[in-house]
């Protein structure tokens, strides 16, 4: 289905999401100053943003913009992949407990191991350059539904990753409720 939203919305959409993401993010991460812990949350919220982004562009369609999709969920996956690093060389360097303990670890580690099958699948797959499959509709549909539940996953793993430096109301039920309520919006409606 085509997007609800025009090119020039989606534009701006995307700038302000990533603004709001680069500024939500530093704020979790740097409550106790500027340290080694401030790339996890900050890396986390602008991945989460950029996948949101690139799923909206998907939805203009076209080649331009399939390939645009392809190369900025590469992008996220990269941010996702230095973001957990700072998380666990943070323990391992400051002598602290084991790891993929908590339920927001459990969490980051099971959707970073979806998160790089999608893309694989998008890559080999059902890329619109190569992909053998592209026009499977069955794949299709799985790769869809597969990355809203990912970016549905992420958001929640914002909210509980937040709790734990910031247990206010205001700073993170509002401030990761409110974004993430209008990114499911779009992403389910537009
Ligand atoms: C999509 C978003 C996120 C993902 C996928 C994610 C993933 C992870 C993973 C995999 C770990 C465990 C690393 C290890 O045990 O070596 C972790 C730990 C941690 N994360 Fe996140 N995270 C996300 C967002 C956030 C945010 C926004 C914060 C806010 C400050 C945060 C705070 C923490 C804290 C304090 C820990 C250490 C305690 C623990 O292991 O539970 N996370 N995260």
């Amino acid at each position: 289905m085509p997007s609800k939203i025009s090119e020039k919305a989606t534009h701006a959409f995307a700038l302000v999401s990533l603004v709001y993401s680069v500024l939500l993010g530093l704020s979790l991460g740097t409550k106790k100053g500027w340290r080694l812990f401030t790339y996890h949350p900050l890396l986390l919220t602008v991945a989460t943003s950029i996948f949101v982004i690139a799923a909206m562009y998907k939805k203009i369609g076209g080649l331009q913009y399939t390939r645009l999709h392809g190369n900025l969920s590469f992008l996220g996956l990269c941010l996702v992949l230095g973001g957990v690093s700072a998380i666990y060389y943070n323990k391992e360097w400051n002598a602290h407990s084991s790891h993929f303990e908590s339920n927001h670890a459990l969490l980051g580690g099971s959707v970073l191991s979806i998160m790089c099958i999608l893309l694989l699948n998008g890559l080999i797959a059902i890329h619109p350059d190569w992909g053998k499959l592209k026009t499977n509709k069955t794949i299709r549909l799985a790769h869809k539904m597969t990355g809203r539940f990912i970016l549905v996953s992420m958001c929640f793993a914002i909210w509980q990753g937040a709790k734990k430096v910031a247990p206010g109301f205001y700073e993170t039920d509002v401030a990761v409720g409110v974004p993430a309520a209008f990114w499911a919006f779009l992403l389910f409606w537009a």
